[in-house]
């Protein structure tokens, strides 16, 4: 039997292989998909667990509100995909189960619920996170977070690199013996590449004037050094655009400095510490079940609500007074990227006054506030109210 050494540097290998692979996919598909040039375009609404498939129905029938010309002119398609909850994900032992992978790869983008992510201890197998899957299995690399608060002069949108980093073997690490354990950490030139461009290209289209790479290039010498490396590289393309670098651990204490957070525009970073700083940022915003996500790939694109599943939520029965604003903004983000910009800023206006400043229904996740439905009509009445 092989020593211990040499089994794990066999799985290393296998993953470098894998990895290969990946780099070799990233190269071919060089373009993004043109909604503009396609003659229907399919939205698959993915439920997911607890009170996902609840928040999510109320995204779908805003969505079709806003697009039932376009449903009925046949250029909008609406595809419910069941079946991502975790029991089923449990069932199989897949972070997404092959019908419902088939299904997703049959739209051009998708609307998703929270899913239940899986850890050890738990009575479900410890399985790798269906969100992290579907991120990779459709290369949705730039995870895209805007955060505003606007009377405090927040206004920054996070471009955080969504396949590679931490993430990308995350659940393939390797016991070596009881008392070492490995985790790898992966960064590649094409990965950093184009989410240090979809950062600027964003920050040139909205006229921006600074995107900040954030890394721990200093201790991380390796994956972050050539992240950050890529960054300066790319920012070369981009007169105009500043490109400042924070390290990950200042840059936490920073976004509450009120003086400085103002300053940042732009942020770009790997994987994990995009996943960190969104949750802290998102919180000055109201707490991540204000915001909205999105997960763009160059031939899908898939938006979700930030927050969990709320289990507890379901088990008491309260699932239908779950706060739905989240998901609206996903669907906020979802019209603007496939080229629905009028839709999408109507539906942003209207729920800011929603949230913001009418505020005629008010969300307390149970039955002494609205249910989803009540405040999913409220934001249609008033999105009518304007017209
Ligand atoms: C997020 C979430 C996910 C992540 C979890 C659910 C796997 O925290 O979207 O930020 O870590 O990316
Ligand atoms: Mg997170």
């Amino acid at each position: 039997m092989a020593d211990k050494y040499t089994a794990a540097a066999d799985k290393f290998v296998a993953l470098l292989k894998e990895q290969d692979a990946r780099v070799q996919r990233m190269k071919e598909q060089k373009e993004f998909l043109d909604y503009a040039k396609l003659d229907k375009i399919i939205i698959g609404v993915c439920g997911g667990d607890g009170i996902g498939p609840y928040i999510t129905a109320q995204g779908r029938r805003i969505l079709e509100f806003l697009l039932a010309d376009q449903v009925k002119a046949g250029k909008v398609e609406f595809k419910v995909i069941d079946g991502l909850t975790i029991e089923n994900r449990a069932k199989v032992n897949k972070a997404i189960p092959d019908d419902v992978l088939a299904e997703l790869k049959k739209c051009h983008v998708i609307l998703k619920g929270p899913t239940t992510t899986p850890r050890a201890g738990d009575p479900w197998p410890n399985i790798e996170s269906a969100n992290v899957a579907m991120r990779k299995e459709l290369d949705l690399f730039a995870n895209v977070r805007p955060v505003k608060v606007p009377e405090k002069g927040i206004d920054w949108t996070f471009y955080r690199e969504n396949t590679e980093g931490s993430y990308a073997v995350g659940s393939k690490g390797v016991h070596v013996d009881d008392d070492i354990a490995v985790d790898f950490c992966i960064t590649t030139t094409e990965g950093s590449e184009r989410i240090a461009r979809a950062a600027f290209e964003y920050a040139k289209k909205n006229g921006k004037t600074k995107v900040t790479a954030v890394t721990k290039a200093n201790v991380v010498k390796t994956t972050d050094g050539k992240f950050l490396k890529i960054c300066q590289e790319v920012a070369k393309d981009y007169p105009g655009i500043e490109l400042d670098d924070w390290y990950i651990d200042i840059m936490t204490a920073k976004l509450v400095d009120e003086k400085r957070r103002t300053q940042f525009q732009v942020l770009v970073l790997p994987n994990l510490y995009g996943d960190i700083l969104t949750d802290e940022a998102a919180e000055f915003q109201g707490g991540v079940g204000t915001a909205g996500s999105a997960n763009i790939g160059k031939r899908y694109a898939m938006f979700e609500a930030i927050h969990g599943s709320a289990p507890r939520m379901v088990a008491e029965g309260r699932a239908q007074y779950a706060d739905p604003c989240s998901v609206i903004r996903a669907a906020v983000m979802l019209l603007s990227h496939i080229g629905y910009q009028e839709q999408a800023d109507k539906l942003e206006k209207a729920l800011d006054k929603c949230m913001y400043d009418e505020k005629k229904l008010v969300m307390t996740g149970r039955d002494t506030g609205a249910t989803s439905e009540e405040f999913a009509n409220y934001v249609m009445d008033t999105i009518k109210n304007m017209q």
